[in-house]
Formats: structure tokens, C-alpha cells, sequence
């Protein structure tokens, strides 16, 4: 017996012959031999599999879960034999399912397998994946997708697209109750790209994973385009451009091990709180550090990781979408063993203004601390929204509308830090007091205002500076007057849009310790169907 469904599906009654009667043992014996070649696959489905650099789907699932904790269902599951001219019956039907352990935590995995069918989707293969989704719901589980498929199964005609149509209604139940992460290690075409897009987060690997919604054959046929797979849609191109890929790995393996990594920061279900290391002393922590990352001047650049780095335990951090708008940075990590969600400008990159990308990753990664309970750390440097056609063609209204939504819903324990500027529109969406953050802290550097001295000045003194004998001298006095009017985070706290102005060397310290105040924070739900947030 193999992959292939060289059994005729009776459970073997037929192999003993009539010479020898049938006993338990023999009747075992035959079972195991069935069992060890089905999960053996066929030999040369898997060498071309490892020929193309990729893994197979129990390899793959052996990486990803604890050793010895998969429990599979449906081993035996194959298709009906209604496919136009399908080539054998095997089982599994091209997919391997059920839950095992993450770091002691259970999780429910389907695994494509790309050497029965291409890991093409028919019926009994969806059936499959929509009773695990099922049990993960019932039990409250992540769902972890290793996807590698030509698709829609062509032979099951509609069956395939009513298979593909169950996966993602389940997605959207479960979207906001389990966490759900979709990892790409090869090809994912058509429709079923709309998985990974519905997940919560979406891994690739470079070289051998590609989505898209029509393959290379059909652009060149409609637009005359001609790309390889990999330019249309790569791991770079969703990882860099546009922004469906959070994380893009070198290998399978590193790429499994940062799914892992990334559940251990997570909670299993919108119940649940993630895991804790326990507390390590952060509400004392001085780093003098983080008072030299940050330079005095407004505008000098510099890396908001590095500050990231000093406020989080050990320095570690995952960052999601990395290499997409890089203006802002949203990150996971842990604060006194507490896992947080940190939302960062990042001065480094466009002088960490707002842009539509930006603001959309922000959005996406707030309205997912949210629905898994994560409290939120803004660190805001912002010069503002950046201007131009582009932007105001492109939507930014709208977009930039969405983090202002995913912010002001937010219910979890939120805590701000104005490290050094916050301009106009950008300072309101970057979690300030007037759209609900729990507590606000201000460096002494800070500047809030509706806009910079220079463009103020242009705006309410255009006459005078007009009509002055020396329009740079007064131009001085007046930047200056604003200035000390104006830009200095005294303003901001003695009206109490800022509960303290901090010595940047105790930031650590006084999150974690407003983090705590904040730990039994409860939101009370809003009482309608669902708000609309501008998509
Ligand atoms: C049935 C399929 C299949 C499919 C691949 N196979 N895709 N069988 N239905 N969709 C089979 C192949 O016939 C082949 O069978 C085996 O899988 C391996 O495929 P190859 O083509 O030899 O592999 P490779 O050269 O690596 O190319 C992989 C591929 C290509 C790029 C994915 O197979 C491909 O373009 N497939 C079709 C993709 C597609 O258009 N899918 C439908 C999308 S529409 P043998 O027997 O030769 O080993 C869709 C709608 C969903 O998905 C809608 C949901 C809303």
C-alpha cells in the first residue's frame, strides 16, 4: 500500500489468504503496513518535493509542533471518485490535519501536501480542514495553515469552490476568538490566496512560496505583462510591496520556528491572556540608554527599535510586516513578562511621517491587540501626515481614518509615550488622551502642537512678515514666542492631556508600572452588530 491508494479501502480483509486464518496480529500487522505507507506518501512524489527545495507536509509539521504531540484526523479521508479522470483515490486527499502541541499549548494544523494533486483543494480535502477549524473554535485553539497547492482541484469542478467558500466563512467566525496564522511554502493561487489574506498573520519563505490571484499565464494573456512566479508573487513582493505577508523567512525551518516563537507571545484564544514569563524587575529598571538613543533635535533621525530594544524584557522583540512601511514599526514583545504590542514612528525611515501603508499595518496590528486582549504601547515621534497628490489621490482620508477607528475602539490597557514631536492629525491618531489612551507620558524634549513653529508663523503672521523691514529678525521673535508658548509638554500637562513628563532614562520603569495599574482593565463591549470602519 501507498500514498496512492493501493489499498482497496475493505481495511485490508483480503490479504492473510485462505491458507492462513486471521488473527489479531496478522489483521495489525496489515493495518500498520497501510498506515506506514500512507504516511510514508509516495517515494517519488516526495523526492520531487525535496528536488523543489521544500519540505513535505509531516516534515513540515514535525518542525512546527512538539515532538510526538500530533494527533491526526482523517487519516484515511479520500475523495468519492466523481473527479473527471482523477488519477487514483489516496488518501489524505492532499492534506494532513489535526492538533498537536506548541510549547505544551495546543493548536490545530492542516498541512497541504503538494505531492498528492499538486495539494489541490477538492471536497474531502476541504472537509477535512473544516473539521479541524471546527475543534479549534469548539476548543478554543490557534489554527496554524501550512499551505502549498495548485488550488481548486480543476477535476471537482464547483465542489473545490464550495470547499474553498467553507474555509473562509470559518476564518471569518474564528477571526477575532483564536488567533489564526497562515504560513505560504509554496504555491498558493487563485482563490485560495484568500485564506492567507483572511488570516491574522501571513508567513512566506523566499524562493518557493508565491501567491496571487491569476498566475504569470493570465497577465501575459490580459495585459501582455510578462513575470515569473516569483515577481508577481514572491515572498519580497508581499513582504516589501504589498504588505500580505508579515513575515518573510530565508528557510522552512526558521520560518516554523518563528510561528512558534510567535505563539509563545500570543494567547490561544480572545478569553485567554498570553502566556507569562513572570516579573523581572521592570517597574525599577533605569537604563540610561534610552536618553542617548534619542537626539535633541527635532528632526535628527534615528532607529526607534533601538528604544523598542531598551523597553522591552532581554531586548527581544518580533516585528511584524518589517519591511513594509518601515515608517512605523509594530512589534510584540513582553514588558515584566507581560507580552505587549508596541506601535512605533519610526524617525529613520520618510522622518516617520504618516502614510497610507503605515497607517493601514498600525491599523491592522491595534484592532489585533485588541481582539486578543494585548495592551498597547504607542511611542509616538511624528512629524504628521506626509502630504502630497499621491496621498490625497490614494485615500489617505480614509485610510489614515482606519488607525484613528482601530484606536479609538480599542478597549485594552494603552499607554502613550511622546518621546520627542506630535504634529496636528498625527498626534490625535497616535493614541492620544482625546481618543481614549489610559495614561500618557511626555518626555521633557516633546513638542505637541497643531504644527510646527516655522508653518505656524507663516500662517498667522503672513501680513506682518510681509510688510517688516526685517522679516528674518521678526520671523525669530515670533518662532521663538511660539515656541515657548506653545511647544513644550508643560502645556499638554497642566491641561491633563499628559499624566506625567518623565526622565526618558525611567521610561521602562514607568510603562511597566502603568502597564500594572492598568492589568484588570475590562472594556465593556459597544451594543450593535458592528461598527464601520472605513475599509
Ligand atoms: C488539480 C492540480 C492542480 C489543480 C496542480 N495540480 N494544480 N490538479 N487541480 N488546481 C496537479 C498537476 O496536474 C500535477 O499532477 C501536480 O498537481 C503537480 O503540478 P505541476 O504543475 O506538475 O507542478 P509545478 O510545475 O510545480 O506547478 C505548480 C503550479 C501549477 C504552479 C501550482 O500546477 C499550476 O499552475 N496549477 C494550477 C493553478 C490554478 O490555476 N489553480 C486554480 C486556481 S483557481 P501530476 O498528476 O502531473 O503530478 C482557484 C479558485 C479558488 O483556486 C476559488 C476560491 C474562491
Amino acid at each position: 500500500a501507498n500514498g496512492n491508494g493501493g489499498a482497496n479501502g475493505n481495511g485490508g480483509a483480503t490479504a492473510a489468504g485462505a491458507a492462513s486464518p486471521r488473527t489479531m496480529d496478522s489483521v495489525r500487522e496489515e493495518h500498520a503496513r497501510l498506515r506506514a505507507g500512507i504516511v510514508a506518501g509516495r517515494p517519488e512524489g516526495v523526492r520531487r518535493q525535496h528536488a523543489l527545495g521544500k519540505r513535505t507536509a509531516r516534515e513540515r509539521l514535525d518542525l512546527l509542533l512538539d515532538e510526538g504531540s500530533f494527533v491526526e484526523v482523517d487519516l484515511y479521508r479520500r475523495h468519492l471518485g466523481t473527479g473527471m479522470r482523477l488519477s487514483g483515490r489516496p488518501h489524505t486527499d492532499g492534506v494532513v490535519a489535526g492538533s498537536g502541541t506548541v510549547d505544551g499549548r495546543r493548536v490545530f494544523v492542516y498541512a497541504q501536501d503538494f505531492t498528492v494533486f499538486g495539494g489541490s483543494l477538492g471536497e474531502a480535502h476541504a472537509a477535512k480542514i473544516h473539521k479541524v477549524m471546527d475543534l479549534a473554535l469548539a476548543t478554543g485553539s490557534p489554527i496554524i495553515s501550512l499551505n502549498d497547492s495548485g488550488g481548486a482541484r480543476i477535476q471537482e469542478g464547483v465542489m473545490s469552490l464550495h470547499g474553498y467558500g467553507g474555509i473562509f466563512r470559518r476564518i471569518v467566525a474564528a477571526s477575532g476568538v483564536v488567533p489564526q496564522i497562515s504560513v505560504v511554502l509554496g504555491p498558493c493561487a487563485g482563490g485560495a490566496a484568500y485564506s492567507p489574506a483572511l488570516a491574522d498573520f501571513t508567513f512566506m519563505v523566499r524562493g518557493t512560496a508565491q501567491m496571487y490571484l491569476t498566475g504569470p499565464d493570465v497577465v501575459q494573456a490580459v495585459n501582455g505583462e510578462r513575470v515569473t512566479h516569483d515577481e508577481l508573487g514572491g515572498a519580497a513582493v508581499h513582504g516589501e510591496r504589498s504588505g500580505v505577508a508579515a513575515f518573510v523567512c530565508d528557510d522552512e525551518e526558521s520560518c516554523l520556528e518563528e510561528v512558534r516563537f510567535l505563539l509563545s507571545l500570543l494567547p490561544s484564544n480572545n478569553l485567554d491572556r498570553a502566556p507569562s514569563t513572570g516579573p523581572c524587575g521592570a517597574t525599577e529598571d533605569l537604563r540610561a540608554e534610552l536618553a542617548r538613543i534619542v537626539p535633541v533635535e527635532p528632526n535628527r533621525p534615528y532607529d526607534v527599535r533601538l528604544l523598542v530594544e531598551e523597553l522591552l524584557d532581554d531586548g527581544e522583540f518580533l516585528e511584524v510586516h518589517r519591511d513594509w512601511a518601515r515608517n512605523v514599526v509594530c512589534a510584540f514583545g513582553r514588558v515584566d513578562g507581560e507580552t505587549v504590542g508596541v506601535v512605533g514612528n519610526q524617525p529613520s525611515v520618510l522622518a516617520g511621517v504618516l502614510d497610507i501603508p503605515a497607517a493601514e499595518k498600525a491599523a491592522r496590528f491595534v484592532r489585533f491587540c485588541d481582539a486578543f486582549g494585548i495592551p498597547l504601547v504607542t511611542l509616538v515621534d511624528v512629524p504628521g501626515f506626509l502630504p502630497g497628490t499621491g496621498q490625497e489621490y490614494g485615500g489617505i482620508v480614509r485610510h489614515g481614518a482606519k488607525l484613528l477607528y482601530a484606536y479609538c475602539e480599542a478597549t485594552v490597557p494603552r499607554v502613550q509615550v511622546i518621546v520627542r514631536k506630535a504634529y496636528g492629525g498625527a498626534y490625535i491618531v497616535m493614541d492620544s488622551r482625546s481618543i481614549g489612551t489610559d495614561l500618557s507620558f511626555a518626555w521633557p524634549t516633546n513638542e505637541v502642537a497643531v504644527m510646527g513653529a516655522d508653518g505656524a508663523v507663516n500662517v498667522l503672521f503672513r501680513r506682518e512678515l510681509a510688510a517688516a523691514a526685517d522679516p528674518v529678525a521678526l520671523r525669530a521673535e515670533l518662532v521663538a514666542e511660539y515656541a515657548e508658548a506653545l511647544m513644550h509638554p508643560q502645556y499638554a500637562a497642566e491641561r491633563g492631556l499628559v499624566d506625567d513628563v518623565i526622565d526618558p532614562a525611567e521610561t521602562r520603569a514607568v510603562v511597566a508600572r502603568g502597564l500594572a495599574v492598568l492589568r484588570d482593565k475590562r472594556g465593556e463591549p459597544p451594543r450593535r452588530k458592528h461598527g464601520n470602519i472605513p475599509l
